[in-house]
């Protein structure tokens, strides 16, 4: 392979995709090169590898650069250190000038409207030190796909992030004890929590004292053992009665309520366009028509998903419209 350096500047980032794609698959060692390189900067050979075959062949592909034949680091530490983090090979660090979590406002483009939280949400994960969210409100409103999309920005330039989904019961007690026991201590992590209010007691507790000190206190072969995390929790609820106030004083709130039918004729709209791919036209007409008899955001999806002529919604609003009423008849 020819050196790196004869690549023009602009086709650099996807060129050393390739690049790095196929050394690593040439020997897996070389990765680990780099990722020390990427997350330490500059190291002596000795401590990078053995094989210093591996180090004179990186180097004559320009990868890495030596000044003194004893430190080496990368020939363009951000750029390749981007190019490992988009490949999946290194899990996103913040380093001092970076945001904590890099998710602009441009990722929750799925969600329609509700600009100012999402402008405030990503503040919150872009900031220094933990603070954590509670969306709150009726169902259909948007509360799971705002952590969703959150989770997918996250996923999609490897910053740490879990989701969790009370309702589904797969949370016990040592389920979050144990995913925060396995994150890194050093790394930032988003702690999504889906309908948190069905969380147990002792998982709620244990979340308690997390976001109050970023500590972890666990019970483990009958001994009690505290770790440090740095964690920020973005959670969702129907129902905030269900939580304790020590809890919700822990949260920035978002308080979401049901729409009216001006808004619902407003936004079903642009939402069926952008995440149904249908067209405008048949959106506004499932809107206008469901309006009448619902707000509920889920049900105009559904149609969207039916319907291909204004008959068709027109016949689907009709048994919709029935059902409610309990007519249904053969
Ligand atoms: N503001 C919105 N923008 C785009 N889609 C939305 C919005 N609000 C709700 N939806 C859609 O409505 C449905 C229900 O939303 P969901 O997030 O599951 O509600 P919740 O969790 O509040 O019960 C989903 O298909 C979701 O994509
Ligand atoms: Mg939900």
């Amino acid at each position: 392979m020819s050196s790196i350096r004869s690549i023009p500047k602009d086709k650099l980032p996807d060129a050393l995709k390739s690049i790095i794609r196929g050394v690593v698959a040439n020997n897996p060692e070389a990765l680990s090169v780099l990722v020390q390189l990427a997350r330490d900067g500059k190291k002596e050979w000795w401590k990078l590898t053995t094989d210093y075959r591996l180090l004179k062949s990186l180097k004559e592909l320009g990868l890495i650069v030596t000044k003194n034949n004893t430190e080496y680091e990368l020939f363009d530490h951000n750029l390749v250190r981007s190019v490992l983090e988009e490949l999946g090979y290194i899990k996103y660090k913040p380093g001092p000038e970076e945001p904590t979590f890099p998710i602009s406002v441009d990722d929750l483009n799925q969600i329609v409207g509700y600009d100012d939280v999402k402008r405030i949400i990503v503040m919150a994960l872009r900031s220094r030190k933990p603070v954590h969210i509670l969306l709150v409100g009726p169902p259909g409103i948007g509360k799971s796909l705002f952590l969703d999309s959150i989770r997918k920005a996250l996923k999609k330039k490897n910053a740490c992030v879990e989701h969790v989904e009370a309702v589904k019961g797969l949370s016990t007690s040592v389920g979050i004890a144990e995913l925060l026991l396995s994150m890194d201590p050093e790394i930032p992590c988003a702690l999504l929590i889906d309908e948190i209010d069905k969380l147990s007691q002792e998982d709620l507790a244990l979340l308690l004292r997390l976001m109050e000190t970023g500590e972890i206190i666990v019970t483990k072969h009958g001994k009690r053992i505290s770790e440090e995390r740095k964690v920020w929790v973005i959670a969702a609820t129907n129902d905030e009665r269900k939580l304790l106030a020590p809890m919700l004083d822990r949260f920035l709130i978002f308080r979401f309520r049901g729409l009216t039918k001006d808004e619902y004729r407003r936004l079903v709209p642009s939402i069926l366009t952008v995440n149904e791919g249908i067209d405008l036209d048949l959106a506004r007409y499932i809107a206008d028509r469901l309006a009448d008899i619902t707000t509920d955001i889920r049900e105009a999806v559904r149609i969207a998903r039916l319907a291909r002529t204004k008959e068709e919604v027109d016949f689907l609003v009709r048994q919709i419209a029935q059902s409610r009423k309990g007519f249904l008849s053969p």
